[in-house]
Formats: structure tokens, C-alpha cells, sequence
């Protein structure tokens, strides 16, 4: 019990008097509280109950420690998310059972450690007051399309959503929007090639002006038009090398602080959106059937891990697994084996804002 209490207090510390040491964050300041309030409040009612499953209690100890002391382990767990599918009330149709006929929703697993971080899902108010004052800029193909349509969903009520959906499906190309009553800045980049990604952020350089949220992906047109994993690791390979440039301090260097001198002093949180399961068999087209299959698509997962562009292989990016959680959504999913429902990018756009949350407790 002695240890619970430590740990219990240990929990408290960190969760009051970490946010507290927050500044000048385009993420809401008193957001934070507020949401370190509910992870206290989970902790606390885990330590308290805990002690009555003997079992469940080493675990959690052993565990916690790890969780509280470092944050950056939270990230790695949210993507421990389970799918469920239940029939449509009305449509449920016993011949055809297909995609139209099911809910599909997900939730964070019940895992101790997915309880002790204290995963949220944010409705619309938590999310524009986390977002609240915030440039959010998503660049990438048809996949950020979508991630971007989750996001204003989240944020926009019907009414506002049906005035924006027909701009942002225009076909290949850029949208702006400032949602004023949030004041948040939100910007659409097409963006299908590696390429077109550096040209991004060399933008950005050039004008000194970051985004305070970065959402980047590409893949998929270079998979169909190059099919050539080398030449996109090549293009993997400059974005990151152009991340680093913009970034006062990349990983490598450790975390002192902000680099004299360096131009940006706040640093974006910059996010790379993986590429979706490919259902091969699905595909709408003879040349994407033919090109993106799984040997093409392990190749590019390949070269997408040996850029080093993401956290979990020393690089900068933290990945929103559309890979994962398209794959374990599943065939029902999707109608082109390409692009899947929305629930799938929802949970990105969830496991995204939850990640803003954990890292700027961390940068302080
Ligand atoms: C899916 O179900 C709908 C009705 O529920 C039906 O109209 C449609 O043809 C089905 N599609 C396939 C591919 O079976
Ligand atoms: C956003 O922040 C501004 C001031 O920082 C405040 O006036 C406004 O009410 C906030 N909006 C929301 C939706 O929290
Ligand atoms: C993206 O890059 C490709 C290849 O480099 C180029 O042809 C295309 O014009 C670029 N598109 C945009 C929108 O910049
Ligand atoms: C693939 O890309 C690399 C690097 O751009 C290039 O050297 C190579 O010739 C390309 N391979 C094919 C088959 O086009
Ligand atoms: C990722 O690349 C590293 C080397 O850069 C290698 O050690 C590791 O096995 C690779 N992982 C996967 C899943 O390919």
C-alpha cells in the first residue's frame, strides 16, 4: 500500500504541477488543467482500486512508474484501439451483408497502460479549445483529404459542415478555412508526392512562419504513377531532412532547449499520416491492381522505416497509423479498398489530438 500512496502522489504532482509550468502554448493553457484534471482523476480512481485485483495491482506498479516518468511512452500506446461492428437497425439485409449495412466504432482497449495515460476522446468543445488559436496545416493526398473532413466534423456543426463539404471534395486542390468563432486556422495542402511536401515546408521556411499542427502523408500517388520504393524513400529522406532544418532541436541533440539564435522559437507538432491498407483486390482500377500490391506496398513501408522520418525510428514525425487502424477495421471498411469511412480517420484525428495533449505537458 505504501507504494500506491508514493505513486499516488507521485501521480498528483506531475499531473498539477507539470501543466502549471506550461507557457505560451497556442494550445489552450487552462485546457490543459482541465484535461489534467480528468488524467488525475483517472490515476487516482485506478490507484484506489487497483489493490483489490492483486494481479492487475503488480502490473499497474510496474507499470506506471514507466508511464509517469515518461510521458513520451503514452504516444506509443495510442494506437491500442478495438473495432466493433453492429448492424444497422433498419438496413440489416441477411443476403448482402456489406459495409452499408454496418456501424462500425472503435474505443481505446481497456489495457492498464491505455488506462493509466488516460486517453480522451474529445468532443467538439474540447477540441476547439485545445485547437483555440491555432494554425493547422494538413498537406498530403486523398488520405489527408479525409483526415481533414474528420477534423472539421469534429468542430463545425451540421449546418456549417454541408457549406464546406463541396469546397474541400473539389478535386485536387488546396482549402483554407478560418473557423472564427474558435480562431482556428485550418489549411488543406494537395499534396500527393514527396515533393510536393518539401516545396511545403521550404514555404514555411522562407517565410519564417510555422503552423503550430504539421499533419503530413504522401505515398499512394507515387506507389500508382512511379511504383519505384527507392526513388520515394529518397523523397522520405528530404522531408526529413528539412523537418530537422526547421526544428531548433531535432531528437538527435537531446532536449535543451531551444537553440540560441534559431529563428523558430516555437516548435510545430508535426504528425506523419501512414499510408491505408491496400485491399488489393478491391482496387477500382486494372493499373492500381496490378502496381499496388503487397510486395510494392511492403517495399514502400520498407523505405518509409528506413528514413528515419518517424519517432519509432529515431526521426521526428509521430505516425497516425492509418496502415493499423484501416487493417484492423477491416474489409467492411471500405468500397475501393483504398479509401475507407470516416471512423477510420476519426480515430487518427482522436489518437492526433491526444498526442498534442501529452506533448505539450512534456514541453515545458
Ligand atoms: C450493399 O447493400 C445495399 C443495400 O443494403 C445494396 O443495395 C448493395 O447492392 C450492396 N452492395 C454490394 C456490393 O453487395
Ligand atoms: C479562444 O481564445 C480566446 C482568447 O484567447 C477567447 O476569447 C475565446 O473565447 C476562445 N474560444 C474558445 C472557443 O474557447
Ligand atoms: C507535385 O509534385 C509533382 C512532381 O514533382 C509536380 O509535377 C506537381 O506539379 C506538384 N504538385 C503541386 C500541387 O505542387
Ligand atoms: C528508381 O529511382 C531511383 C532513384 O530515383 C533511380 O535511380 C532508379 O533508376 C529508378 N528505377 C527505375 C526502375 O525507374
Ligand atoms: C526498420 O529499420 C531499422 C534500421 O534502420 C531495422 O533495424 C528494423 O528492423 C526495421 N524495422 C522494420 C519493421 O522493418
Amino acid at each position: 500500500m505504501i507504494g500506491t500512496v508514493q505513486f499516488g502522489l507521485l501521480a498528483a504532482s506531475i499531473v498539477l504541477f507539470v501543466p502549471m509550468g506550461m507557457a505560451g502554448w497556442h494550445l489552450s493553457r487552462n485546457k490543459m488543467l482541465f484535461f489534467s484534471g480528468i488524467l488525475f482523476i483517472t490515476l487516482f480512481v485506478g490507484v484506489h482500486l487497483t489493490p483489490y485485483f492483486p494481479s492487475v495491482s503488480d502490473f499497474v506498479s510496474s507499470f506506471s512508474s514507466v508511464v509517469l516518468e515518461n510521458r513520451d511512452s503514452c504516444i506509443s500506446f495510442l494506437h491500442e484501439i478495438v473495432w466493433d461492428e453492429t448492424p444497422k437497425p433498419n438496413r440489416v439485409d441477411e443476403f448482402s451483408a456489406n459495409s452499408s449495412n454496418y456501424d462500425f466504432s472503435w474505443a481505446w482497449a481497456k489495457s492498464t497502460p491505455v488506462i493509466a495515460c488516460g486517453f480522451q476522446r474529445l468532443g467538439q468543445i474540447d477540441a476547439s479549445d485545445l485547437l483555440n488559436g491555432s494554425w493547422v496545416v494538413v498537406a498530403g493526398d486523398s488520405q489527408a483529404r479525409l483526415f481533414v473532413l474528420s477534423l472539421l466534423n469534429l468542430v463545425l456543426d451540421s449546418t456549417q459542415m454541408e457549406m464546406v463539404e463541396g469546397d474541400l471534395f473539389k478535386r485536387h486542390s488546396d482549402y483554407h478555412i478560418v473557423i472564427e468563432e474558435h480562431g482556428v486556422k485550418l489549411d488543406f495542402i494537395w499534396a500527393p508526392y514527396g515533393m510536393n511536401l518539401t516545396d511545403v515546408l521550404k514555404k514555411f521556411k522562407h517565410d519564417h512562419r510555422y503552423p503550430d499542427v504539421l499533419v503530413m502523408g504522401s505515398g499512394l500517388w507515387h506507389m500508382l504513377h512511379f511504383t519505384n520504393a527507392s526513388d520515394y524513400g529518397l523523397s522520405l529522406g528530404a522531408v526529413r531532412r528539412l523537418v530537422e532544418s526547421l526544428l531548433p532541436v531535432s531528437p538527435k541533440f537531446g532536449t535543451d532547449g531551444p537553440v540560441t539564435g534559431s529563428v523558430l522559437v516555437q516548435t510545430p507538432h508535426i504528425f506523419w499520416l501512414g499510408m491505408p491498407t491496400l485491399i488489393n483486390s478491391m482496387l477500382n482500377t486494372e493499373e492500381k491492381i496490378e502496381k499496388m500490391n503487397q510486395m510494392v506496398c511492403d517495399a514502400y513501408d520498407k523505405e518509409l522505416n528506413e528514413s528515419k522520418l518517424l519517432r519509432q525510428s529515431g526521426g521526428p514525425l509521430i505516425l497516425l497509423d492509418v496502415g493499423l487502424l484501416s487493417r484492423n477495421c477491416g474489409l467492411q471498411c471500405t468500397v475501393d479498398g483504398m479509401h475507407y469511412n470516416g471512423v477510420v480517420y476519426d480515430a487518427a484525428l482522436q489518437i492526433m489530438l491526444n498526442a498534442l495533449l501529452i506533448e505539450s505537458q512534456q514541453r515545458i
